[in-house]
């Protein structure tokens, strides 16, 4: 996520990196930025593996990023968003379960997809 904001974002512009605790219940982390944003076509395929554009110039990637990063998410009872303006940067949200210790004993509290 951040290697993508960082690589999506001019010179000049903002990659920032925000930490969420929902009641414990819930972490987030989220990169933001201020870079080219992404059509809706491509965000509907965003986490599909080689839905990537091959950009004249631009850096290569693989196309695999999101994809190995969605899976590995998911394994762990959490889910990834993508929320964009075209123009305007990007945003990316991964959202785990929280694990906490009580008494020495670990649990896990239960995350599905949100609504
Ligand atoms: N922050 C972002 N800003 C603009 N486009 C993005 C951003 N993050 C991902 N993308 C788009 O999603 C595609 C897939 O990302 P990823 O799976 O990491 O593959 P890769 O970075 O190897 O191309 C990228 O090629 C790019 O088109
Ligand atoms: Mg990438």
């Amino acid at each position: 996520m951040l290697d993508n904001a960082i690589k999506h974002t001019p010179v000049g512009g903002t990659v920032t990196i925000c930490g969420r605790n929902n009641n414990s219940e819930t972490v987030e982390i989220s990169v933001r930025d201020t870079g080219s944003g992404i059509p809706e076509d491509m965000r509907k395929r965003i986490f599909e593996r080689f839905s990537h554009k091959e950009e004249p110039g631009g850096r290569p990637g693989t196309g695999l990023g999101l994809a190995i990063s969605r899976r590995i998410v998911i394994s762990h009872g959490g889910d990834i968003k993508v929320s964009s303006q075209p123009g305007k940067g990007a945003e990316l949200t991964v959202r785990l379960p929280a694990i906490y210790d009580i008494n020495g004993k670990t649990e896990l509290v239960k995350a599905g997809p949100s609504s």
